[in-house]
C-alpha cells in the first residue's frame, strides 16, 4: 500500500534510494528502510519519518551502487523498526522489499516454521524472504528467478515486489500483482518504483509492469516475463506528467483519487478476511473477545464525524444480523456525560487516524469503568489501536484527502464483516445465510466499480447545476439514513454549502417548511424494504417543487419517473446498500466543491486527524 525505490548505476544507490523515498512521503507512511549489496547485503530500516533514516545512513555511511528502498504503511505488526522493510532471508543474502498484503501468510508462516525457520518480524512480507530462501537453496538446479516464480505461485494475495540477492549483485528482481510498479529505463542506469514521482527526475522512459509480470534487471539491460515464465516485450512509455500530477495518479485531486480506489481497498479490507471456501467471516482481531462480544449486554459505538456515520449504519448492521443492541454516540458528549457502561457491555470506537481526540478520552472512560473495549482503525500501531483490548484494521491505504471517502466505506465493511461474525456465532445467521451474504459482499467491489465507471460522467454534468444552490437536503431511510449524513457532510466539509441529512419521515416534523423551487433534494431510494415509504416523501418534496435528485437502483425503478434528475446503481442487499449509495454522493460533493473553486483536499478551517478536544 505503500512505496517502492530500487536503483542500479553508477550512482551512489543510497542517494538515489533516499531522494526517491522522499518523493514517495506523499503517500503518508510510517517507517522507511534500504538494503544495498556491496559486496555483502546492506541494510538499514527505521520507524518514522525518512529523515530519520537518511540521518542513519548519513551517520554510518552506506556505499553501493545498486539496492533497493521501501517506506511502509503497516498492515501487519506495529511501525517499529524490525517491522520495516527490507526484510531479509535467514542466511541474510536475499532482501525484499513489499507493498500490499499476503493473504494466506499465517499459513505459510506455520509451514515454515514448522520446518524450523525463525522469523524476525510480525510482518506477512517476511515470509517471502524465507520462503523464497527454502525454494532456492533447496536445489542447484534452481535459478534465483525460477526461485522467484516458484515462491509467488504459492503466495495468494496482492504484491509490488522488489529484491535482490547478494549471489546476483547485479541484479534487482521485481513482480506485480495488484500493487503497481514501474521500471525507468536510463543511460546505462535503471530505476524501479511503486508510482514515476522518484524516477521522473532521472528518466522520462519507463515500462509499467502489468498484473502477474516479473523482471530481472540490471544496470543496461531488462527482461520482462509472467510468472509462468512466458516472456513479453513490453511497451515503453514516455511518461510527460509533471510531478504533483504523478503524485495524485492523473488524479486532480486526492480526494478523487481516493474516491476511485473504493473497489480496491473494500476488497483489501475484505481480503483473508471474508473466506468463500469456509463460507465463513475470519477476523483474527476479534476472534479472542469473540465470546464476550456475543454474550454482551449491548454494544455502545463512540465515533466523530464521518466515523459516527459509519457508526450509525453499524448499529442496523449489529440489530439485524446479529440481534444485538446498539447505541451511537458521539464521542464527545459520551465522555463527558457520565455514562452508563461498565462490565458486560462493549464500547466500539472507530476513528480513521487512531488519533482522534474525542474518541480516545471516550475508549479511556469506558475502560475505566470495566467495558470492554475495541477500536475499528485505518492506522496500524495508532494510540487507539494500541490501547483498545482488541479490534479490526480497516486496511484501506493511506487517507490524504481532508474528507473521508474510501476510510469510511472501509470502516462499513468492517463493521458488516464484524456483525456477520457476531451473528453466526449467535446461531441467527445459518450457513446458507452466510452464503448468500458473503456471495453479495465479494461482489461489491465490482459493483462500486461499475459505480465509478457509469455515474462519474453524469454526476459531474449534474453538479454543474446545482453550484450555487445555497441549501440542500439528504433524506434517506433505514440503511440509507446514515448516508443521508454523510452526503450531507460530505457537502458542507468542501464546498461549504449548508446541507442537512435527515430520516426521510422526519422532513414533515420541519424541514419541509425549507423546501422551494431552489431548494435541491437528494432522495437515497436504494433500500427495498422502504420504496414506497419514499416514493410518498419524493412526492411531498415535488408538490412544494423541490428538485429531486434520487439515487435508486432497478429494484425501485418507479422513483425515476418522479425524479428531475436519477442515479442508477447496482442492486445488492439493503443491509450493504450504504456502500453503494455514499459513493454518488462523494462524486456530487467533489464536483460541486470543484466548480465553487474550493479547495477540495484541504477544505479551511478543517484538519485530516482532530487531536484536540
Ligand atoms: C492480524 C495481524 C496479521 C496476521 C493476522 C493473522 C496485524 C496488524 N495484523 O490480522 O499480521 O496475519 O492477524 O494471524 O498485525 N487491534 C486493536 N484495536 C484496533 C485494531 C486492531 O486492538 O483498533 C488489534 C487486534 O485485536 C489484533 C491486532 O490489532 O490483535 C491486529 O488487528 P487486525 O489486523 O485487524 O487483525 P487480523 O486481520 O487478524
Ligand atoms: N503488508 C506489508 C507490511 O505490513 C506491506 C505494507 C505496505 O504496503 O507498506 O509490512
Ligand atoms: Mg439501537
Amino acid at each position: 500500500m505503500c512505496g517502492i525505490v530500487g536503483y542500479i548505476g553508477d550512482r551512489k544507490a543510497s542517494d538515489v534510494l533516499i531522494k526517491g523515498l522522499k518523493r514517495l512521503e506523499y503517500r503518508g507512511y510510517d517507517s522507511a528502510g534500504v538494503a544495498l549489496i556491496n559486496g555483502s547485503l546492506e541494510v538499514r530500516k527505521r520507524k518514522g519519518k525518512v529523515d530519520h533514516l537518511s540521518k542513519l545512513i548519513a551517520k554510518e555511511g552506506l556505499s553501493g551502487n545498486m539496492g533497493i528502498g521501501h517506506t511502509r504503511w503497516a498492515t501487519h505488526g506495529e511501525p517499529n523498526d524490525v517491522n520495516s522493510h527490507p526484510h531479509v532471508s535467514e542466511n541474510g543474502k536475499i532482501a525484499v522489499v513489499h507493498n500490499g498484503i499476503i493473504e494466506n501468510y499465517s499459513s505459510l508462516k506455520k509451514q515454515l516454521a514448522d520446518r524450523g525457520k525463525t522469523f524476525q518480524s510480525q510482518t506477512d512480507t517476511e515470509v517471502i524472504a524465507l520462503l523464497l530462501e527454502e525454494i532456492y537453496n533447496s536445489s542447484f538446479e534452481i535459478s534465483f528467478e525460477e526461485a522467484i516464480q516458484l515462491t509467488l505461485k504459492q503466495i495468494v494475495g496482492t504484491y509490488g515486489l522488489a529484491i535482490v540477492h547478494t549471489d546476483s549483485p547485479d541484479k534487482i528482481y521485481i513482480a506485480r500483482k495488484g500493487s503497481p510498479l514501474l521500471l525507468g529505463i536510463g543511460e546505462n542506469e535503471m530505476f524501479i518504483a511503486s508510482d514515476a514521482s522518484p524516477i521522473v527526475e532521472f528518466t522520462n522512459k519507463v515500462i509499467y509492469l502489468d498484473d502477474g509480470e516479473m523482471a530481472t534487471i540490471t544496470r543496461d539491460n531488462y527482461k520482462v516475463k509472467t510468472i509462468d515464465d512466458v516472456v513479453l516485450t513490453k511497451e515503453v512509455h514516455e511518461l510527460a506528467i509533471g510531478l504533483e500530477e504523478i503524485e495524485k495518479a492523473g488524479y486532480p485531486h486526492f480526494m478523487l483519487k481516493e474516491i476511485f480506489e473504493q473497489p480496491r481497498s473494500i476488497a483489501d479490507c475484505m481480503r483473508g478476511r471474508v473466506v468463500k471456501e469456509t463460507n465463513s467471516i475470519q477476523l483474527g482481531g476479534i476472534e479472542d473477545v469473540m465470546d464476550e462480544l456475543v454474550n454482551a449486554r449491548r454494544i455502545v459505538i463512540a465515533a466523530c464525524g464521518t466515523s459516527w456515520h459509519s457508526g450509525l449504519v453499524g448499529e442496523y448492521l449489529f440489530e439485524e444480523l446479529a440481534k444485538l443492541p446498539v447505541e451511537v454516540e458521539y464521542a464527545s458528549e459520551f465522555r463527558y456525560r457520565d455514562p452508563l457502561i461498565g462490565r458486560g457491555d462493549v464500547l466500539l470506537v472507530i476513528s480513521q487516524s487512531g488519533e482522534t481526540a474525542d474518541t480516545l478520552a471516550a475508549m479511556r472512560e469506558a475502560k475505566k469503568r470495566g467495558a470492554l473495549v475495541l477500536g475499528i482503525c485505518n492506522v496500524v500501531g495508532s494510540t487507539i489501536s494500541r490501547d483498545t483490548d482488541a479490534g479490526v484494521f480497516t486496511h484501506a491505504g493511506p487517507e490524504i484527502g481532508v474528507a473521508s471517502t474510501k476510510a469510511f466505506t472501509a470502516q462499513v465493511v468492517v463493521l458488516t464483516m464484524m456483525a456477520l461474525a457476531v451473528g453466526k456465532h449467535k446461531g441467527i445467521l445459518k450457513d446458507d445465510d452466510m452464503r448468500m451474504y458473503i456471495n453479495e459482499l465479494l461482489m461489491l467491489p465490482s459493483k462500486v466499480e461499475y459505480i465509478l465507471e457509469h455515474a462519474n460522467e453524469p454526476i459531474k454534468k449534474m453538479a454543474s447545476l446545482f453550484t450555487y444552490a445555497p441549501n440542500f437536503l439528504y433524506l434517506g431511510r433505514s440503511y440509507n439514513f446514515p448516508v443521508a449524513l454523510e452526503g450531507a457532510l460530505k457537502l458542507k466539509e468542501i464546498s461549504y454549502i449548508h446541507a442537512e441529512g435527515y430520516p426521510a419521515a422526519e422532513m414533515k416534523h420541519g424541514p419541509i417548511a425549507l423546501i422551494d423551487e431552489m431548494m435541491p433534494v437528494v432522495v437515497i431510494a436504494a433500500t427495498e424494504h422502504t420504496n414506497d415509504k419514499m416514493i410518498s416523501n419524493i412526492e411531498e418534496v415535488k408538490a412544494r417543487k423541490g428538485r429531486i435528485i434520487a439515487i435508486m437502483n432497478d429494484a425501485n425503478s418507479d422513483v425515476k419517473d418522479i425524479s428531475d434528475f436519477h442515479i442508477s446503481i447496482p442492486t445488492t442487499k439493503d443491509c450493504f446498500s450504504p456502500l453503494l449509495t455514499v459513493i454518488p454522493l462523494q462524486l456530487l460533493s467533489y464536483y460541486i466543491a470543484v466548480n465553487r473553486g474550493c479547495n477540495v483536499d484541504q477544505p479551511r478551517n478543517l484538519a485530516k486527524s482532530v487531536t484536540v478536544e
